[in-house]
């Protein structure tokens, strides 16, 4: 009866599409039977419904499972509309499932159930990521390219040591996704609308069931806290900016035919016939961006809330959704393109010496030699001043002539000839360059198998 009068008075009428959010808690409907079946476990361990009710119950869940998400009836969401597809089974003894709770602590279970479920599939597909950019890195530990600051030719590396500086950054996204998972892993069940219930309920034992870690103590933040969403959505948009950026290398390298795509991570104009576009990476660029648009759609969301439960939060979860579905895809395809690259290592090798890109190589060879590091980098760059950087590169003899003028000493009281010529050498250059987490294949070797 007082089901009847409550559905008759509360359909919404033409508002009715705009409360419901049925359609879109699809997908935490196998989350929302799983907060039901142990919600309804622990309340017939306690003595709250007895047993042969418990199993109608149970049982009214088991074909509501298989009958899935499009056969339930009408309802404002997922949870009045299992509730009343248990009541048409079980009848109105059905109704003693939403004994103690409320859907404002039930949907937060549902939430963080189904998000640690989406957190370790895009944990695995970046794990996954990773390990492709070390096998890249493990076969290109000496293909030399050129590095670049400011978008201008820097100093040469190679392309092991530019992928790993993706792999570390994505190792610190790692720890991030998994720091946010600790904290979604909590249950809020028990907490009822926000100010617990007279009932004896025991939250560790939904928590238990439910593979919680514990329970978010206080019941009106664990009826209001989303802090977990903006937590993971922080994350997701943290490494979607981490793979933004390796897209955007990708897009300036494959412009200078620095790498060849895969055809299948490529795509051609339809008016062009001769044009091989990165268009994967752009979207991964493009996609990556809609993680960051969801963290600030959620914050925005959230700021003007007051406690307790309020129905905005009906609309916060997309944005993790919509966040977590466009990262974990563009992992997998930016992965997938470096992972399938060719690397044309004497284009790339030529490439390295533009723009005097191996300058600092001298000036740290004259420095290595007893010259103030200063003294050094005012002679080189002397001696590239006035060269044309797409015609010259100052040799030996040009930089001999400046130094003996500035140091007052022949060029070779400090360094031979071949000595210079080592360092003017792009490969040789990168050899030397072994500091700890430099570019040096023996310095490569020590970061591999750190990772
Ligand atoms: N569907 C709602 C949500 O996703 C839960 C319902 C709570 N409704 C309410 N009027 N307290 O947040």
């Amino acid at each position: 009866e007082e089901t009847v009068v409550r559905r008759d008075r509360f359909a919404g009428g033409p508002a009715r599409s705009f409360l419901s959010s049925l359609s879109d808690d699809e997908r935490i409907f196998p989350a929302d039977l799983a907060v039901d079946r142990a919600h309804v476990v622990m309340l017939t361990e306690r003595g709250i419904v007895d047993r042969d009710t418990a199993g109608e119950i149970l049982s009214a869940l088991a074909e509501i499972e298989s009958a899935g998400h499009a056969a339930l009836p009408d309802g404002e969401d997922v949870h009045e509309a299992i509730e009343s597809a248990v009541i048409d089974r079980v009848g109105p003894e059905g109704g003693k499932m939403h004994t103690a709770r409320s859907r404002n602590d039930e949907v937060a279970a549902c939430i963080r159930y189904r998000l640690r479920e989406d957190l370790l599939e895009l944990l695995s597909a970046v794990v996954g990521a990773r390990e492709q950019l070390l096998a890249v890195a493990r076969d290109h530990d000496e293909t030399v390219m050129p590095g670049y600051t400011h978008l201008q030719p820097a100093q040469p590396t190679t392309v092991a040591h530019w992928v790993l500086s993706y792999e570390q950054a994505l190792q610190r996204d790692t720890g991030r996704l998994l720091d946010a998972y600790a904290r979604v892993n909590q249950n809020p069940l028990g907490a009822a609308a926000f100010a617990g219930t007279p009932f004896d309920v025991d939250r560790d034992r939904t928590a238990a069931l439910l593979g919680f870690e514990g329970v978010v103590e206080n019941s009106m933040d664990a009826a209001s806290a989303r802090d977990f969403l903006v937590e993971v959505t922080g994350a997701v948009a943290g490494l979607a900016t981490t793979l933004s950026q390796l897209a955007e290398d990708i897009v300036v390298m494959a412009s200078k035919d620095h790498v060849e795509l895969d055809d299948d991570y490529a795509s051609t104009s339809s008016i062009m016939p001769q044009k091989k576009n990165p268009d994967t990476l752009e979207l991964v660029r493009g996609r990556t961006g809609d993680a960051v648009a969801g963290l600030n759609g959620l914050l925005t969301n959230l700021k003007g809330q007051p406690r307790a439960y309020n129905r905005d939060l009906q609309r916060a979860g997309r944005h993790a959704w919509d966040a977590i579905d466009s990262v974990t895809e563009s992992v997998e395809v930016a992965a997938g393109a470096v992972a399938t690259a060719e690397w044309p290592a004497d284009r790339l090798e030529a490439a390295a010496t533009e723009g005097f890109a191996t300058a600092t190589g001298v000036a740290d060879l004259l420095a290595m030699a007893g010259v103030p590091f200063r003294t050094a980098h005012e002679i080189v760059a002397e001696a590239a001043a006035g060269l044309d950087p797409d015609e010259d590169a100052p040799d030996y003899d040009a930089i001999a002539a400046v130094a003996e003028d500035v140091l007052d000493a022949p060029l070779s009281e400090y360094v031979d000839r071949t000595a210079v010529e080592s360092a003017l050498d792009p490969t040789e250059s990168v050899g030397m360059r072994d500091s700890r987490g430099g570019p040096a294949p023996s310095a490569i070797a020590g970061q591999l198998s750190t990772a």
